[in-house]
């Protein structure tokens, strides 16, 4: 069984006098590393956080009670989201390649092939393409991205697209060219979707329509080019206060911002580069868990970032989330 093991990391809380003003903060590793750590979902009911190994093919589900890892093995390309399915049990919606599948798992266990289903395919015939990170809307819709990569290797700029799922799983392309679909988060008042296409360095918002579904209106809320922030934005999630917090890939840290204002509050260093996803979990939504990952790095770098790859906890950062939803399906 793994020992959580707590480090000592440091915040950045915002400047005085153009220095940045630093305060220590516990960053809690609750795993040992996996590959490409993405697509964290943390189920309130049951108390767990679902997330996936891409390369590895593997869903997974964080016990936060043992820190005991259980995972399904799948077939059929990278594995790049999973959320369960509203009202049954041990059913989830899993991208698998260019694949959306439903996936029959008991968490409480490993599984080397379970009971698989297709609900969609998008994108068929076209090759070096496979689905990336996804969220579930307001509404229990199904959103996730594409993107272009050959193998686990190279990218392949604006070929892929963003797409909405109903409930009978029909699909409506809702963004078209984008580079790498990450972020997804929905205002609470559910007029307003937000978005990463990462190579943009943007965290751009929409209005939402939640009746149909439509997005319209991009305009930027936060670019990192402005903020001095190397790397691309990630996953983000949504607070209870509506700030978003954004998993820097590359930039060794999770920021902070209020999309209504763009400004910039809280920087959490990490002791590693590849930040790629967060999400609040735990029984009172107060945990911030972070995905990270060990792909693309170098072996030098793998030695000096032994961190790489793990699941973090952060608790007492003062704020919450609100609860993940379910795919809803017919
Ligand atoms: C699936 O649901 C959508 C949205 O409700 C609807 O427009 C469409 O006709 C449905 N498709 C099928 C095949 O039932």
């Amino acid at each position: 069984m793994f020992n959580a093991v707590v480090w000592a990391v440091s915040m950045v809380l915002g400047t005085l006098m153009n220095s940045p003003v630093y305060v220590p903060i516990m960053l809690e590793q609750v795993s040992t590393p996996f590959y490409l750590a993405e697509g964290p979902h943390w189920d309130v009911e049951d108390n767990v956080l679902y997330f996936i190994d891409m390369f590895a093919q593997n869903i997974h589900c964080y016990h936060p009670e043992t820190h005991e890892v259980t995972y399904a093995h799948l077939t059929g390309g990278p594995v790049t989201v999973v959320v369960p399915v509203a009202g049954k049990k041990n059913t989830f919606v899993v991208g698998c390649g260019t694949d959306l599948i439903e996936v029959l798992w008991d968490h409480r266990s490993n599984n080397l092939s379970p009971v698989t289903k297709l609900i969609s395919s998008v994108e068929v015939g076209r090759t070096n393409i496979r689905f990336n990170d996804g969220k579930v809307d307001p509404r229990g819709r199904f959103w996730a991205g594409t993107m272009g990569q050959v193998g686990s290797g190279q990218l392949i700029d604006n070929i892929g697209s963003l797409y909405r799922f109903e409930y009978n799983g029909t699909s409506t392309k809702v963004l078209s060219p984008v580079s790498i679909s990450n972020g997804l988060a929905w205002s609470h008042k559910k007029d307003t979707f937000y978005f990463a296409d990462s190579p943009t360095l943007r965290v751009d918002a929409y209005d939402y329509n939640d009746n149909t579904g439509d997005i319209s209106n991009r305009r930027t809320v936060f670019n990192l080019v402005e903020h001095n922030i190397p790397g691309i934005p990630d996953g983000l999630t949504i607070d209870i206060v509506g700030h978003l917090w954004v998993a820097i890939n590359g930039g060794s840290r999770v920021i902070e911002i209020d999309p209504n204002t763009g400004k910039l509050f809280r920087t959490i260093r990490f002791p590693t580069a590849k930040i790629n996803s967060v999400a609040f979990g735990g029984p009172n939504l107060d945990v911030l868990y972070v995905v990270t990952a060990q792909h693309d790095l170098s072996e030098q770098e793998l030695i000096e970032q032994p961190l790489a790859g793990c699941i973090f906890a952060i608790r007492d950062l003062g704020t919450k989330g609100t609860p993940m939803l379910s795919y809803i399906r017919v």
